[in-house]
């Protein structure tokens, strides 16, 4: 952190304090797809122990918002200001900003179909960003010296995700909800600080949903992991945020409590008519 001078000390301080109140600042942020709109200036603040949500109806640019901040997308402009943990990431690459512990899950899950639950949590340490295999060419023993701890670890965060019954199995034999849970389970391998999940409960049974829900707040509250949470179901959206920005073409239209965003008439209008549950 940049030492503070006495005489500015006051006012730097309170600076300081407020930077740190959040864990993501990510300010105006655009993306052009040709003539596209994706994201039009759009700003979301995820502040410390708080469950942020970003909503809106679909193509609203909710997934591009996370694939331009997470470092798969480039920005567009150069008016953003995206702090993580007070750091700016905007030039980082994804594997660089998985590293400093903001780490995503996508909204079509990306697991390895042909490999066990098990072998999926391991490749998350040796690869942050779980895009790549390039483990299996490392030196057997290499990765073996590492294994017995890793797979301690991964028994661990598999049980607490209650899907350790499951390990032998390969990823592509999960129900839909386990899928999404393992994806979960591979981030949680990399101590993270921070969680951008795209739709951790789409397509999952209303139980389901809720076992994962209660996860991620028990996270959330027990471990200090942040979170940012894409999701359209509004049962959820509305019983566990803390607070909500709503994207409806790119922009930022409404911020505020699930109370304040559901009395607000302009995310209704966004929504012009399709029900959110539905959405
Ligand atoms: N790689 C791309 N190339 C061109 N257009 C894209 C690309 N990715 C997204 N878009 C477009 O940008 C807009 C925003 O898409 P995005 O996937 O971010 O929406 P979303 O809010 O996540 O929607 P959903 O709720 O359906 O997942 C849409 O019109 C989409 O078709
Ligand atoms: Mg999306």
């Amino acid at each position: 952190m940049v030492p503070v001078s006495k005489e500015r000390n006051g006012s730097q301080k309170e600076i300081v304090k407020m930077a740190e109140k959040y864990e993501l600042k990510a300010e105006n942020v655009y993306k052009y797809f040709g003539g596209l709109k994706a994201l039009d200036g759009a700003t979301v603040l995820v502040e410390k122990g708080k469950l942020t949500s970003l909503i809106g109806p679909n193509g609203s640019g909710k997934s591009t918002f996370f694939n331009v901040i997470t470092g798969y997308l480039d920005y567009d402009e150069d008016d953003a200001n995206v702090q993580f943990q007070v750091h700016d990431i905007g030039n980082d690459e994804p594997a660089e900003i998985a590293n400093k512990g903001m780490v995503r899950t996508f909204q079509h899950t990306r697991n390895f179909p042909k490999m066990t639950v098990l072998e999926n949590m391991l490749v998350s340490p040796k690869d942050q960003a779980g895009e790549s295999i390039l483990w299996v060419f490392l030196g057997k023993p290499l990765w073996k010296r590492q294994e017995a701890k890793f797979v301690v670890k991964a028994m661990t965060i598999l049980k607490f995700l209650e899907i350790d019954h499951v390990v032998d199995h390969l990823a592509e034999e999960l129900s839909g909800g386990q899928q999404k849970l393992l994806a979960i389970g591979r981030l949680l391998m990399t101590q993270p600080s921070l969680l951008l999940l795209d739709e951790p409960v789409a397509g999952v049974n209303p139980t389901l949903a809720n076992k994962i829900f209660d996860r991620i707040i028990q996270l959330k509250d027990t471990k200090g992991i942040d979170v940012l949470l894409i999701e359209h179901n509004m049962d959820v959206i509305m019983a566990f945020s803390d607070e909500i920005f709503v994207l409806a073409d790119g922009k930022v239209i409404a911020q505020g409590t699930p109370e304040e965003i559901q009395a607000n008439r302009k995310v209704l209008d966004a929504y012009l008519g399709e029900s959110p549950d539905e959405a």
